[in-house]
C-alpha cells in the first residue's frame, strides 16, 4: 500500500470502530486492544468516547500500550459545526476520552439537518478551528467523513489545506471507485466503514472462495479493502471475531477472486439513512 495513503506510516492498517457495540464499551474496547486493535474509532454522537478513555486509561495502566502506541479518532457532530462550537465540542471530546492529544480529529457528515443553506460557510470555519487545533498539537491529524469530490475541493478552493483522511462507507457492494480515486490522486488516505457489507458475502460462493484461503466471510471483506488501498474499521462485540479481523496479512486475495469480488460493486447498496441523502444533495 502506498505509504502516503497510510499519513507517513502513523495510520495502523485496520482500525477498530465503537458504534453500536453491544455490551460495555469500556471493556470490549480494552479486549480490542488486548487483542492487537491499534486505531480505536469513536464519535460525538455514539456515545462512546467516555468507554474509550476508560479503556485506553486501563491498558496503558495495565501495560498493554503506550499512549503512543495508539491511534485514538473521534468525529465532531453534525449539529457542532462552526469554529467555536468545534473547538468547544473537542475540549468535550477530549476530557471523555482522558486525553491530552488525540491522533485524528474528523468531521462526521458534510451537510447537518438544517444548515443546507449554509453548510459550506460552516465547514470552512469548522476546518479553520481543526487547522487550529492542529498547528496547536492539540491533534495530529485532521480529516472529514462521507465529503463527496466537491466537499473536499471548497477546502482547497478556499485557500485551506486538504482533508488528510476521508472515511467513507466501502465494502464490494458499493466501492465509490470515482471518489477513492479523487482521494488517492491528492494523497488523501481513505478509511472504510461499514467494510463487511452487513453480509453481502454471506453466500455460498463467497464462502468457498473464503474457505479456499481458510478464511471466513468477514475476513475476506476486510483483506478485500486492504488490497484496494482502504483501511477497513471493523466493529465487533465478540472476542472471537475480533481476533479473526486481525488475521488478514498471512493471505492475498488472487486476481481473479478480487475480480469476482468488483463486480459486486452497485451504486446503491449503502446505508439508507437521512444523512447519505442530503450529502448527495448538496
Ligand atoms: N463515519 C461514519 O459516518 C460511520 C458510519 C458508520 C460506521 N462508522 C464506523 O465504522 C465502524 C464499523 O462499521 P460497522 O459497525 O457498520 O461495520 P462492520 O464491521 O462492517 O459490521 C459489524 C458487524 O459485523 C460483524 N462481524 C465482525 N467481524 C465478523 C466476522 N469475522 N465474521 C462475521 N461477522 C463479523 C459484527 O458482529 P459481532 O459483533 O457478532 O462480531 C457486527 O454485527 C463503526 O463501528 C464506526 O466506528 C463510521
Amino acid at each position: 500500500m502506498d505509504d502516503r495513503a497510510l499519513l507517513g506510516g502513523s495510520l495502523p492498517k485496520i482500525g477498530f470502530g465503537t458504534a453500536d457495540l453491544s455490551g460495555p464499551v469500556d471493556a470490549l474496547v480494552l479486549c480490542a486492544i488486548e487483542a492487537g486493535y491499534r486505531l480505536i474509532d469513536t464519535a460525538q454522537v455514539y456515545g462512546s468516547e467516555e468507554g474509550v478513555g476508560a479503556a485506553v486509561q486501563k491498558a496503558v495502566a495495565q501495560g498493554v500500550v503506550t499512549r503512543e502506541e495508539l491511534f485514538i479518532q473521534t468525529k465532531l457532530a453534525p449539529d457542532c459545526h462552526g469554529y467555536h462550537e468545534a473547538l468547544r465540542c473537542f475540549e468535550e471530546s477530549l476530557d471523555k476520552l482522558r486525553l491530552e492529544y488525540l491522533d485524528m480529529y474528523l468531521i462526521h457528515w458534510p451537510v447537518a439537518r438544517g444548515s443546507e443553506e449554509t453548510y459550506r460557510e460552516k465547514n470552512i470555519a469548522t476546518w479553520q478551528a481543526f487547522e487550529e487545533l492542529k498547528a496547536r498539537g492539540k491533534v495530529r491529524h485532521i480529516g472529514v467523513c462521507n465529503f463527496l469530490e466537491r466537499h473536499l475541493l471548497h477546502f482547497t478552493e478556499n485557500g485551506m489545506t486538504c482533508p488528510e483522511v476521508d472515511q467513507l462507507e466501502i465494502h464490494p457492494g458499493f466501492q465509490q471507485r470515482g471518489l477513492v480515486r479523487f482521494c488517492r490522486e491528492r494523497g488523501i488516505a481513505v478509511e472504510a466503514w461499514s467494510p463487511m457489507g452487513r453480509g453481502i458475502l454471506r453466500k455460498p460462493e463467497f464462502e468457498a472462495m473464503a474457505a479456499s484461503y481458510g478464511k471466513d466471510t468477514g475476513q475476506l471483506a476486510l483483506r478485500w479493502n486492504i488490497q484496494k488501498g482502504s483501511v477497513p474499521l471493523t466493529r465487533s462485540s465478540d472476542p472471537a471475531h475480533m481476533a479473526l479481523d486481525l488475521e488478514l496479512f498471512d493471505f492475498e486475495i488472487a486476481p481473479a477472486d478480487m475480480a469476482k469480488l468488483d463486480a459486486l460493486n452497485t451504486n446503491t447498496d449503502h446505508q439508507d439513512i437521512w444523512s447519505y441523502k442530503r450529502q448527495q444533495m448538496y
